[in-house]
């Protein structure tokens, strides 16, 4: 949520010229939001800024129609609205200290409305209904008193006196080659090049220059200059980061062809899935989960597993609850991160919690963390992006090795999310004795033949393109399904809604005749996961009944079924064969079409899929 660049460089490297820089690091951030863009450059002793409502292309149109001066001190921001609509007054940067000090922020300071009574009080003017505003005149404030005219004592100054979430960023027209930067319970890493240094919401924000990272503790200040980065916490005491090199290049975070992120993405996901399972097992089906930074001791005796996340992620947990509680015979509750921490819930030093998050930076799920943390839990992370605060302040950690997720909505990272919560399963399973080591090996065998499973959907994507491109005149659709198939039904719902803004819901299938099935009229689409009809825990009948029910009704069905299942043609419009695999493994197969199919019904009404409306990728904000 909100993008931020910050750049400095020395006048001998490269062509590299300030506004390039920044301009380069939105363009590659800009998935974090799009409701206005804004730049500034320190320039001849003065600031130059420019900002723009709307994508970052209106920016760039601007800059063309009044280009700015060279320079080498610049920073940059993407905004997705919180205080303040989307208007040009309201992007930033914001200035301050009679425009000689230029501040871009992401978060909320929940304490603005105070400071800035205070500041009015003394005389200072407002342009924007923004708490960032609020954040720039204080620190403008203070660097013409208690600060002295130095920009990271006024920042650590100024910081000392917001609360909620920040990241702020500021130049300062009479100290060119310095950017200073504050952090609390929001994102922000360094990028250490050769002469020149940078600042990012991720990695992203500097990938096309440097791979070399530092990420920034809790509560610190950085101050950044071609030669130097200089850290510190709120109050001058010198503290360190960690550093780390990003373990992708800049082409992972192109187009590559495709005509979107998202296509590329879900034409990506066998990868997601392989590269995920890679290295975590010997040849005897072993699991050899060394990283995780927790005690296989401790891990065995745990009574109880929470899994906090939101949005797809949360769908990821929900699968995953199947396949643990039956593999471990451990109890897995799954929580709605924001609900989590209101709720009063039973938490303690048995129970594990088990973050999912892609970004790693979701606000909701790192407070339940934290919250659950206080409490006495252990922690662990699966996450997909290196550096990130949730894993960081976790006990515990399994990357997924998706790559770098853009499209908003998100589609391989759930993929291997599944995976990485599968790999953990067995992994406790393993250690706790519940299954044998055969077992182990059988079902990671499995699980290494969903790539090739995948890619067999994806070839046959054409089927399920030409049914999106005859419905893009629905207005409601609705998705059913029993047992690992309801969490897919309500990921395929949740994909419909936010790329092609399409009402849309997912419901198990056995609470039809509860309520739901009022819904059902003449020709409503309804996608129908069915089971497979092999194995142990098969629903394929009722399943199959669920399908005659809303069928006698009039509703038109589309079902994804497994290969070989002849017994549901007869009761459906329409059928999508995904390959046979075990009933725990199929969300891994029959998530694919459903993706595909809000893809390009999206793409047919003509909407952005990489960016749907109102929304930003890592929700920064509770
Ligand atoms: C939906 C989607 C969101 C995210 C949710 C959690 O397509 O992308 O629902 O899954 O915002 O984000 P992370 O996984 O970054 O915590």
């Amino acid at each position: 949520m909100c993008g931020i660049v910050g750049y400095v460089g020395l006048p001998s490297v490269g062509e590299h010229q300030a506004l390039d820089v920044v301009m380069e690091g939105l363009r590659r951030l800009e998935y974090r939001g799009y409701d206005s863009a804004g730049v500034a450059i320190v320039a001849d002793g003065d600031i130059e800024m420019r900002k723009k409502a709307g994508k970052l292309a209106n920016l760039a149109g601007e800059i063309e129609h009044h280009p700015l001066k060279d320079s080498l001190t610049g920073i940059g921001h993407t905004r997705w609205a919180t205080h303040g609509g989307p208007t040009d007054a309201n992007a930033h940067p914001h200035l301050a200290d009679g425009d000689k000090l230029a501040v871009i922020h992401n978060g909320i300071i929940e304490n603005f409305a105070e400071i800035k009574k205070s500041l009015l009080e003394k005389g200072h003017t407002f342009k924007s209904e923004t708490d960032t505003e609020v954040a720039a005149v204080l620190l403008g404030d203070i660097y013409n008193g208690a600060g002295n005219k130095d920009l990271t004592k006024s920042m650590q100054l100024a910081s000392q006196q917001l609360e909620g979430a920040f990241t702020l960023l500021a130049i300062h027209a009479d100290q060119p080659g310095v950017v200073v930067a504050a952090r609390r319970n929001s994102p922000l890493v360094v990028g250490l090049g050769e002469g020149e240094n940078f600042l990012g919401s991720d990695v992203s924000g500097f990938i096309d220059f440097t791979r070399r990272a530092v990420e920034l503790g809790q509560d610190q200040i950085v101050t950044i200059t071609p030669e130097t980065h200089t850290i510190t916490d709120f109050f001058g005491n010198p503290a360190s980061g960690k550093e780390f090199t990003v373990d992708w290049d800049a082409a992972a975070a192109e187009k590559d062809g495709y005509e979107s992120f998202m296509e590329k993405e879900i034409n990506e996901q066998p990868h997601a899935v392989a590269d995920t399972l890679l290295g975590r097992s010997d040849a005897n089906g072993k699991l050899t989960l060394d990283e995780l930074r927790i005690d296989p001791e401790e891990l065995a005796k745990i009574t109880k597993i929470i899994v906090l996340a939101c949005g797809t992620s949360a769908y990821a947990g929900q699968v995953a609850k199947y396949a643990i509680e039956h593999w471990c015979r451990i109890p897995v509750e799954v929580e709605l991160s924001h609900e989590f921490r209101y709720r009063d819930p039973i938490v303690d030093p048995s129970t594990l919690i088990v973050s999912i998050s892609q970004s790693g930076e979701t606000m909701d799920t790192l407070m339940a963390v934290r919250y659950a943390k206080e409490q006495g839990a252990k922690t662990l992370s699966i996450c997909n992006t290196n550096g990130s605060t949730i894993p960081r302040e976790s006990d515990a950690v399994l990357y997924t090795h998706a790559g770098p997720e853009i499209a908003v909505a998100s589609t391989k990272a759930f993929l291997a999310q599944i995976t990485a919560t599968y790999l953990l399963g067995l992994y406790l399973a393993q250690i706790r004795g519940n299954l044998f080591s055969g077992e182990i090996k059988d079902i990671l065998a499995d699980l290494g033949d969903i790539p090739a499973k995948i890619q067999d959907v994806l070839d046959r994507s054409e089927q399920i393109k030409e049914l999106a491109r005859s419905m893009s005149d629905a207005e409601s659709v609705l998705f059913l399904g029993r047992h690992v198939g309801f969490p897919v039904a309500m990921e395929g719902a949740l994909k419909l809604k936010e790329l092609a803004y399409i009402h849309a819901e997912g419901f198990a299938a056995g609470e039809l005749k509860h309520g739901p099935i009022a819904l059902i009229d003449e020709g409503k689409p309804v996608f129908v996961v069915v089971p497979s009809p092999r194995g142990r825990h098969s629903m394929h009948s009722k399943v199959v009944s669920n399908i005659q029910e809303v069928r006698a009704r009039g509703a038109k069905t589309l079902v994804i079924a497994e290969e070989n299942d002849e017994a549901v043609k007869q009761f459906a419009e329409w059928v999508f064969y995904v390959p046979e695999t075990k009933t725990l493994l199929m969300p891994l197969l029959a998530t694919v079409p459903l993706q595909i199919f809000a893809c390009e019904l999206a793409r047919q009404k003509g909407y952005d899929v990489d960016q749907p409306r109102n929304l930003a990728k890592s929700v920064t904000v509770e």
